[in-house]
């Protein structure tokens, strides 16, 4: 078999054989087939698609990439992952973790650096300082069994095939493909091993789906893959034509999402919370109906418990726990200004993934495989879609660390912006769960 000819095969539009697809996941995890011939597969399949077939056989391939599974049984109970399919300013993860492991739900969640736009959990975790998430499978067992919840990076034996198309994906333009994203996202978590996984599929500007009816298709595959491989699954579509939250960028994701598990961050993550996190305590059987999952959840933060679990897991991974109380102890940027409305009206549109690329302007992404990211950059965005804006109000504040940078991304952010003199609908946060 060679390679030329199965890009010249999928760039024309047919369909791949299992063999065909096990020869080009092999190769490039081994290293036999070089980058250049993968980015133009990446390219033919972005362009040309797959079928149901292809993109199950490709996460076959993939999760299988290092060999055997991650064995879990050594922990007791129903094991619970989570992912998202990625959106800007979603810190999701970051608070979902402690939550349900406050909850008494055990935790073992795998997750990824930035893509493209998009920020990534394990980057937006290392603000915490000397915090590791590159823990072999013996100490992931182990803190999901002495504190219930653990996050890893990929360790090289699990779904290297991933790990190495996700880099190369991330700077060759290939991001946004719906068997790329099932395919990387499912074989992780089937690789990882839990019994369940609840899916957070982001739809909008700022997400790689850019409408309802994508993100719905691609709910439905995921679904049905984790389906067939004997794993419980849930998908809950959520908005994403405007940042999560406020916070956009990676140390100031965290604070937030520690604020909200202090019971005074944001509102709208917590509502993403507790719809994720009653999925997820129903799929673990820790309740049976969202009401008793929306107040297991609300108990978990008034009480402390959840901040409290989040102390654990920084602890446990090598981080300083006290960063959770003195937000000093994390990347700050050295200037702080305001984004000034340039008029006066309601927001109309935000052209989110723009704003997500304010911070890489910033120096918070990256634009070559394994660059380091700036984690102190980003922005605290004021005004979202339905809010009304005085001129010369703020629109959001900016953190940077070059003048330069910041004058940019200014310009960026007020592109990104559209105004109208009519009232404009808020977004609604949740648009559909598909089980
Ligand atoms: N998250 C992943 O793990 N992979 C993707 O392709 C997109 C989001």
């Amino acid at each position: 078999m060679r390679m030329n000819d199965l890009i010249t095969k999928k760039r024309d539009g047919k369909e791949l054989t299992d063999e065909e697809i096990a020869f080009i996941i092999e190769g490039y995890t081994k290293g036999s087939l070089p980058d250049y011939q993968m980015a133009a597969m990446l390219m033919a399949i972005y362009f040309k698609g797959m079928n149901d077939r292809e993109t199950t056989s490709l996460t076959r391939c993939m999760a299988y990439s290092g060999g055997e599974l991650l064995d879990l049984s050594e922990i007791k109970g129903i094991k619970v992952d989570k992912h998202s399919t990625g959106g800007v300013g979603d810190k999701t993860s970051i608070a979902l973790v402690p939550l349900m492991a406050a909850c008494g739900l055990p935790v073992a969640k795998m997750s990824g650096r930035g893509l493209g736009f998009t920020g990534g959990t394990i980057d937006k975790l290392e603000s915490f300082p000397s915090f590791t998430t590159d823990i072999d499978t013996a100490s992931f067992i182990r803190n999901i069994n002495n504190i219930g919840c653990s996050i890893m990076s990929q360790t090289e034996d699990l779904c290297p095939a991933d790990k190495k198309l996700y880099a190369l994906r991330d700077v060759t333009a290939t991001v946004e493909s719906m068997p790329l994203i099932a395919s990387s996202i499912m074989s992780k978590k089937v690789a990882a091993g839990a019994d369940a996984i609840v899916l957070e599929v982001m739809s909008g500007s700022g997400a790689f789906m850019k409408n309802d009816e994508d993100a719905r298709e691609l709910s439905e595959i995921m679904v049905n893959i984790g389906r067939l491989a004997g794993r419980k699954c849930v998908a809950v579509i959520t908005e994403m034509n405007e940042p999560l939250g406020s916070a956009v960028g990676n140390s100031l994701e965290v604070i937030e999402a520690m604020e909200t598990l202090k019971g005074r961050g944001s509102s709208e993550l917590l509502e993403v919370l507790k719809t994720l996190g009653t999925q997820m305590l129903i799929l673990g059987e820790k309740c049976e109906t969202e009401e008793a999952g929306r107040s297991m959840i609300e108990e978990a933060i008034s009480t402390g418990k959840a901040i409290d679990k989040l102390r654990e897991l920084v602890a446990a991974q090598g981080g300083d726990p006290h960063a959770v109380d003195d937000y000093t102890l994390l990347p700050k940027a050295a200037i702080v200004e305001q984004i000034e409305s340039p008029q006066e009206g309601y927001i109309a549109k935000i052209r989110c993934d723009e704003v997500g690329m304010c911070v890489h302007t910033l120096g918070g992404g990256r634009s070559v495989k394994d660059e380091p990211v700036d984690l102190s950059v980003g922005l605290m965005v004021n005004k979202k879609v339905g809010d009304f804006v005085k001129k010369g109000e703020s629109l959001a504040e900016i953190h940077g660390n070059s003048e330069e940078a910041v004058m940019k991304a200014k310009k960026r952010f007020l592109d990104a912006y559209t105004f109208s003199d009519t009232p404009t609908e808020h977004l609604k946060l949740i648009h559909g769960i598909v089980k």
